[in-house]
């Protein structure tokens, strides 16, 4: 260690003391949190899940997909780190730490390859989901006349990333549908659409594992095979990349992100991860990394995904704090929060397809959905089934820009089947 590191360590070390109490303090409060997650014989407690949550009581919130609540875990560990910060910013970026330990870029990229199947090397660190997707489609290496081809279904900020960086390099968005009926889709529907749309120019498809204006789960595994084949034979800088904006199915599906057969996949961690807010990840597949150039200046690494990850100062207390969100799934099981999620969104569906006047556009077969359910009220636009319901203290959500704009109930576990059911009373009223 050199004498300026020592003495940065030492600076560092005096202002942690300054408020070491709280270190011991918020370990044990950490530990408490998980031994309550668990019922006695080992299995989530739904309800003690729920009471980790400090969403209004006053509202029935099915909309946390949006942006996550934080477990109260989550939040002691940013505001652990914002003490820390806020005593000394120098302690930035190597000697900030978690109650029970050091954090950092490592242990963060270390936490979320675990939990995601994958190598730490692989996983680029961002601060949302949009900005993963800037600086994927912005870093491919593409050439005039090659194609981005992406469908109507995927988010927004996904076609405008896929928008923004074929118009910089010459390069076309081709937007296709996968199905004719989002409700009635099949893998193998989907399947040929792909095959029938790829071209030797298409540079990337990009799909969405959970589509947040459909519900639909799309089959990654089974369309990566299709891009496998249709690689055959293709130069390096020809191949085909498959793109995965995963924030829906991230946490929300029982799958390793690293083993869906995509090159990259794209999500923020702010939503079913319920990590701080403004953190989020791209993965990529070793061959994909060579693929794609950096967009910023990163203060992480220079080589491979770190360097894809954008620089500058960041909110530390937040990014830092990840793995914290990574260990409160993990405690629970990943398989059981998938379980969890795709019981009370059946529930949600069953009991929409019983509603008079109500149309579910999410397939029914759990294989090809997740949490997010989107459904219609005869007679009223999506985003006025929200406010109607907002009114009546459920939270709803729509994508108020979309044309097709249908509602949307979220099942997270925080949520209960009584939840699902004031939320089904309420759609009830407003079809009535
Ligand atoms: C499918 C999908 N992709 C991307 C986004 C944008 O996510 P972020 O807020 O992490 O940028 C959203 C927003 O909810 C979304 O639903």
């Amino acid at each position: 260690m050199d004498r300026r590191s020592m003495l940065a360590g030492a600076v560092g070390s005096a202002a942690v003391a300054a408020w070491g109490g709280g270190i011991a303090e918020a370990a044990e409060t950490a530990a408490a949190d998980t031994r309550r997650l668990l019922g006695a014989d080992g299995r989530p407690d739904w309800g003690a899940v729920r009471a980790q949550f400090r969403l209004d009581p006053d509202w029935v919130h099915l909309a946390t997909f949006y942006l996550a609540s934080q477990p109260r875990a989550v939040r002691a560990a940013v505001d652990h780190l914002a003490r820390q910060l806020d005593a000394d910013p120098m302690l930035v970026p190597t000697r900030l730490s978690l109650p029970d330990g050091p954090t950092g870029w490592d242990r963060v990229r270390g936490s979320l390859a675990a939990y995601a199947g994958g190598e730490a090397d692989h996983i680029a660190l961002t601060a949302s989901t949009t900005i993963g997707l800037g600086v994927v489609y912005n870093g491919v290496r593409v050439r005039p006349g090659q194609d981005f081809l992406l469908s109507e279904d995927d988010h927004p900020v996904h076609q405008a990333a896929a928008r923004l960086a074929a118009d910089k390099h010459g390069a076309r968005v081709r937007l296709a549908s996968w199905f004719a009926d989002s409700a009635r889709a099949t893998t193998e529907e989907v399947v040929s659409a792909v095959r029938s749309r790829i071209r030797p120019t298409t540079r990337v498809l990009g799909i969405t594992w959970v589509q947040s204006r459909t519900g639909v789960r799309m089959p990654v595994e089974a369309i990566a095979k299709v891009v496998r084949e249709a690689n055959r034979g293709r130069s390096e800088s020809d191949r085909c990349l498959l793109v995965v904006d995963g924030v829906h199915g991230l946490a929300a599906v029982d799958a390793d992100v690293a083993r869906l057969g995509a090159d990259v996949v794209v999500a923020g961690t702010h939503k079913w991860l319920f990590g701080p807010r403004g953190t989020g990840l791209v993965w990529l597949a070793p061959h994909a990394l060579a693929q794609v150039r950096p967009t910023f200046a990163s203060f992480m690494g220079e080589e491979g995904a770190a360097a894809l990850s954008p620089g500058g100062f960041l909110a530390y207390e937040h990014a830092f704090a990840l793995p914290v969100s990574v260990a409160f799934h993990q405690t629970l099981g990943r398989s059981r929060v998938a379980g969890r999620i795709a019981e009370l969104s059946t529930r949600a569906k069953q009991g929409l397809a019983r509603i008079p006047g109500v149309t579910v556009h999410t397939p029914a077969a759990p294989e090809m959905s997740a949490g997010i359910t989107c459904f219609s009220v005869r007679g009223h636009a999506g985003s006025a089934v929200v406010d109607m319901a907002a009114e009546r203290g459920i939270r709803l959500s729509s994508l108020y820009h979309d044309s097709l704009g249908y509602a949307r109930i979220g099942t997270g576990v925080m949520n209960s089947a009584r939840d699902v059911d004031a939320a089904l009373r309420v759609v009830r009223d407003i079809a009535g």
